[in-house]
């Protein structure tokens, strides 16, 4: 996701200084070319050599100031970087440049590049709720600098509040999201993840495989691409993504009511969620005993959420899921048609690592005109990237958002 990229990672000295090791190892994993430099501070904390070492990059310290090019090269690093990350961000650091104080290496080097900032504090929860350090924060967020906020927890001062550096995975996902460019921004995305679960006492359900994976990626993915997205989510283990609005649901009907409010507001609504066609007729009060012999539960269907969006979708972009074990593409196509979607994602169950709870699927997008795009098999994340560009073409077309 960050191939090509220049990253600045600005480190300052703070415990949490520690972390930064990781966070690079983290970028360049995902191939972004990192460029670090280190306040006096930092250094007493980890040393220069290690994150030489992980970024395979000289690493910058105020120590070279006296000794070689190091203005020009700061300057050329301003300017080339994509995004310039300061993690762990200490209250010095934030105030200095929230006061255009540019006196060392680092906050000179902040002050000269016209690429994105974004900002991890980590610090004393006093000095992270120090009226003076959150109008900092507010002065640079109104100049459009960004912020990773700190978390809650045990500090390492033995003190408990916020000012924990935030989760390294918030950080890199807010980097990838601040790198992507904004195709989507101005779309109202509905996306529906995870399965349903249909009770018939209060301790059993009937349900299936569904990890909601996919259905995250396409929640990530739209995010990123600038959409304001709505998640609503059957029960998973997977954490909700940020920047979205989350609505949990258990059952079919309560999924069919979550999606019916949000359907106005829509301009494209995916149903990747795998839905239970049919639910317990009826849910015993206390856990059903066993008794000897066979056990019957009646079923009755569930609302088709998909089919009722079809009939008053309008101009909106709709996309279904097909999971089909025989005759894959003929009955994918059948209910797009039937059911007036856009396009279907058929996921081809044939291919190992597609389908429920893996991170890769192998698709075929179908359209209306029969037209079906194969896709190798890829991570969840391309795969929703992917169906997404196909999606944005057919906003496009149809001058989705309306002004
Ligand atoms: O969650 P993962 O583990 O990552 O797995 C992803 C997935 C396999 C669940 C996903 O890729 C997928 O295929 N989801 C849809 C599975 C499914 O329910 O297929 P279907 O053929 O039964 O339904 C077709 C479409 O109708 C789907 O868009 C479904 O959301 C929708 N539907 C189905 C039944 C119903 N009562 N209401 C609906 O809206």
């Amino acid at each position: 996701m960050l191939e090509g990229k220049k990253i600045v990672l600005g480190i300052t000295g703070g415990i949490a200084a520690y972390k930064s090791a990781e966070l690079t190892r983290a970028f360049v994993k995902q191939r972004a070319d990192v460029s670090v430099i280190m306040s006096r501070n930092a250094t007493e904390f980890i040393t220069p050599l290690t994150l030489q070492t992980l970024s395979g990059n000289p690493v910058y310290t105020d120590t070279f100031s006296l000794t070689g090019d190091w203005e020009m090269e700061h300057i050329s690093l301003a300017e080339t970087a994509h995004i310039f990350v300061l993690a762990p961000a200490t209250a010095n650091i934030i105030g200095k440049i929230a006061s255009g104080i540019a006196d060392d290496l680092l906050s000179t080097t902040v002050m000269a590049t016209k690429a994105p900032v974004l900002i991890c504090p980590a610090m004393n929860t006093n000095m992270y709720t120090n009226s003076l350090v959150q109008a900092n924060i507010q002065k640079l967020s109104n100049l459009g600098y960004c912020f990773v906020d700190p978390t809650c927890g045990e500090l390492a001062c033995g003190t408990e509040g916020q000012g924990r550096l935030a989760p390294l995975d918030n950080i890199l996902e807010e980097v990838i999201t601040i790198l992507t460019p904004k195709d989507l921004r101005g779309q109202n995305v509905l996306i529906t993840a995870g399965p349903t679960r249909e009770p018939f006492d209060p301790v059993r359900f009937i349900s299936n495989y569904s990890s909601g994976k996919m259905g995250y990626a396409f929640a990530i993915m739209a995010k990123r691409r600038g959409a304001a997205v709505t998640l609503i989510s059957g029960p998973t283990s997977v954490t909700a993504p940020s920047g979205v609005t989350f609505v949990a649901v258990s059952s079919a009907v309560e999924m069919r009511d979550a999606v019916m409010k949000h359907v106005d507001e829509s301009t494209v609504i995916i149903k990747v969620a795998a839905v239970a066609d049919y639910r317990p007729a009826s849910m015993a009060d206390s856990k059903i005993k066993k008794e000897k012999g066979e056990f019957t539960i009646t079923l009755e269907q569930n609302p088709d959420i998909i089919a009722e969006i079809g009939k008053i979708k309008g101009d909106r972009v709709l996309v279904g899921f097909a999971m089909e074990t025989e005759d894959l593409l003929k009955n994918a196509y059948n209910k797009l048609m039937a059911k007036n979607m856009d396009l279907i994602v058929a996921n081809d169950l044939s291919r190992p690592g597609s389908g429920f709870q893996y991170d890769t699927n192998s698709v075929r997008v179908i359209d209306r005109s029969g037209d079906v795009r194969k896709f190798p098999l890829m991570s969840k994340i391309n795969v929703a990237d992917r169906v997404l560009d196909r999606v944005k073409k057919l906003c496009d077309e149809r001058g989705l958002p309306r002004p």
